[in-house]
């Protein structure tokens, strides 16, 4: 049994009053049963984690360099993250890859100084709709899986949580239907699987316009371990109403 995960990814926002607000709105209604993260920008993680830890809800942070320390000017290690109480840390976001060029040999490096640290990292895949229409989107998040698998191995991949998320669902309302992504995420799975990981361990999330109102459809799904949140992260209520849709699950 997979215990469900759903990940609030705040992105560029936020700021000291809202963050307050924020986590106020969430006490008293993150339910027993599901694991819940958030993850802030850095200059608010120890700020969240001081706001958040009451709650039983976990830190994570939405990226980290690959480096453990020196002469980066503007990145984050993975041992800084941990030391102001992050356990959890996105790679390969999909704005990641297409805004700030990050391919596929920079995330797996990036998941194993994540791993070094002793942080649990969120593999993030998805396609593009050019690439879904071409009838390549299993191929594409195959490879993008294959690469990672080839650099870490099979036996650090079962200490990962991959997030599928497809770029033509993400801040765009358009959802995946819930037997798209349950067919993507046996995918997903199999490949796994196929590499030699423990693939049965793994939680596999959904992210792409995950809100309140469709996130028990996609709960119900037996692949479909939980979600990466964005835009409905930053409402109270409807990020704990689907922490709520994902205990009942
Ligand atoms: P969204 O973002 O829920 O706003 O679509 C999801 C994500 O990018 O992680």
């Amino acid at each position: 049994m997979r215990k469900k995960l759903v990940v609030g990814n705040w992105k560029m926002n936020g700021g000291q009053a809202r963050n307050v607000a924020l986590i106020d709105g969430l006490k008293g209604a993150i339910p027993e049963g599901v694991d819940v993260v958030v993850c802030p920008p850095y200059p608010y993680l120890a700020q969240v984690k001081a706001l958040a830890g009451e709650l039983g809800v976990g830190l994570g942070a939405q990226d980290l360099s690959e480096h453990s320390a020196g002469a980066f000017t503007g990145d984050v290690a993975a041992p800084m993250l941990r030391d102001v109480g992050c356990e959890w840390v996105l790679v390969g976001h999909s704005e990641r890859r297409t805004l700030h060029g990050e391919g596929d040999q920079l995330v797996a490096a990036k998941i194993s100084a994540a791993l070094d640290a002793g942080l649990a990292p969120i593999l993030c895949v998805g396609e593009t709709l050019e690439e879904r229409d071409g009838g390549r989107a299993e191929e594409v998040v195959s490879s993008q899986l294959a690469s990672v698998v080839s650099q870490l191995g099979a036996v650090a991949m079962a200490g990962l949580v991959v997030a599928y998320e497809p770029v033509w669902a993400i801040g765009t309302g358009r959802t995946a239907t819930p037997e798209q992504a349950e067919l993507m995420h046996v995918c997903i799975r199999e490949s796994l699987a196929g590499a030699g990981v423990a693939a049965g361990v793994v939680r596999i999330l959904y992210g792409g316009s995950v809100t309140a109102a469709n996130a028990a459809a996609l709960f119900a799904k037996p692949n479909i371990d939980g979600a990466l949140v964005g835009g409905a992260s930053l409402v109270a209520e409807n990020f704990s109403s689907i922490c709520v849709a994902a205990a009942a699950s």
